[in-house]
């Protein structure tokens, strides 16, 4: 069975289901920005505080992006911070102020973004589906880069 744009209903289904799971993970990860453009305290604040405004309005477009693709996909994204939170692996950080830890924790949930992103991808190249595949790809190629960086500018 075709959906309306010729894919797979039943494959698509599981790879809607994983792009959901990467939506709820983004959106832990764009709060956990805002927490630390806000909270961060001592020399690096100029810098990191702009930073992160930079990586948020990132994420945020790219939460767009993924949910938009999953109406796209005939499927529901979801849509509630009670959603969000039971779904996501990647967890809320609570009064973070330190630059070393900001930027660690921020590293360390880009490589939870990133190996859901390669689930999804390989998901949809199993679906057929380019247009997800690139998207995935776009994606994990920045946040590759971010880390890259983020490592640099915590690197003792
Ligand atoms: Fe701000």
């Amino acid at each position: 069975m075709k959906n309306s744009i010729g894919l797979d209903k039943s494959k698509v289904k599981t790879l809607t289901e994983k792009l959901n799971d990467l939506l709820a993970n983004y959106q832990l990860y764009y709060q956990n920005l805002r927490g630390f453009h806000w909270n961060l305290k001592g020399n690096d604040f100029f810098t990191l505080h702009v930073k992160f405004e930079e990586l948020y309005n990132a994420a945020q477009l790219s939460i767009d992006e993924i949910a938009e693709r999953i109406v796209t996909l005939e499927a529901v994204p979801l849509h509630t911070y009670s959603d969000y939170v039971k779904q996501s692996s990647i967890k809320e950080y609570k009064n973070v102020t330190s630059s070393h830890e900001t930027v660690s924790k921020t590293v360390e949930n880009l490589k939870i973004l990133i190996d859901k992103e390669r689930d999804a991808l390989k998901i949809a190249d199993e679906t057929g589906d380019e247009s997800t595949v690139d998207m995935m790809t776009e994606l994990i190629r920045f946040q590759e880069k971010t880390i890259w960086m983020l490592n640099s500018f915590n690197h003792k």
